[in-house]
């Protein structure tokens, strides 16, 4: 089975004042809050159990919003990140949710109009390792980006100072379960975070890592300026 965790924690200080009382997955896009995208795209890739962690200020709220599963048609399970130490922080959290499936993670404030339910069956039936979902944008800024050689991925890149490439590391990935033992042998990061950009690192280091081209819009609405352009592409329903 595949499972599914949806990381709504943070600080969110991007979006200040707009998420400073108001988590920022609460925030509407079109008719929405924003963790709805995330949500239905699980959904509709074929995963119905799902696990969403935020921090001890939102966990009420959150929970309060998306209940038990059934107006969605799946099962959620809640789980508090006590301080936003991460990304791979967060995605440990889910390690006896997860026992011996797969898991898909996708970032909260990741919106993207295409699903995945080929490459999820496939992943969880044949593939071990990691597979990452990468865009090509015409600007990375702020982003994580893909190294590439001879047209393949072959590490990741947390936000580069310069040009590495332009193919955009979303917040979309399927682990295989060994990804716990890799984040507890991770250290924080200047910025004293556990990095997703790490745990996929170890995964490349072992050649086990492949990544999946999105050819439809993409976006992170963590910012002012994706966020305003989020309403008009995603919250048309
Ligand atoms: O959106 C894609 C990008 O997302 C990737 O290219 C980067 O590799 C990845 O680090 C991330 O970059 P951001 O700068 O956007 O990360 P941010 O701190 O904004 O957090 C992204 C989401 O993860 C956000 O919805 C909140 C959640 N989160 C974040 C942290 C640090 C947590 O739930 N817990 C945390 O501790």
């Amino acid at each position: 089975m595949m499972k599914g965790l949806i990381l709504a924690g943070g600080t969110g200080s991007r979006l200040h004042p707009i998420s400073k009382v108001v988590n920022k997955h609460l925030i509407p896009i079109g008719k929405a809050p924003m963790i709805y995208y995330p949500v239905r795209t699980m959904i509709a890739s074929g995963i119905t159990e799902i696990m969403v962690v935020t921090g001890p200020e939102s966990i009420g709220d959150i929970a309060k919003l998306l209940g038990s599963g059934h107006e969605f048609g799946c099962n959620f399970y809640f789980r508090v990140q006590e301080q936003p130490l991460g990304i791979s922080d967060g995605i440990r959290l889910a390690r006896d949710f997860t026992s011996e499936d797969k898991l898909m993670v996708m970032l909260g404030d990741n919106l993207v109009r295409e699903t995945f339910a080929d490459t999820v069956r496939e992943f969880e039936r044949s593939a071990q390792g990691c597979r990452i979902f990468v865009k090509e944008m015409p600007d990375v800024d702020g982003l994580a980006v893909g190294h590439v050689e001879n047209g393949v991925v072959t590490r990741v890149v947390e936000k580069p100072d310069g040009f590495v490439s332009n193919l955009a590391v979303t917040g979309i990935y399927l682990f295989d379960n060994r990804c716990f033992d890799f984040i507890n042998s991770l250290y924080p990061s200047s910025r004293q975070e556990l990095e997703v950009t790490d745990l996929i690192n170890a995964y490349f280091d072992l050649g086990a890592c492949d990544s999946y081209v999105l050819t439809e819009d993409w976006m992170d609405a963590g910012t002012f300026e994706s966020l305003l352009r989020a309403g008009p592409l995603f919250g048309v329903d």
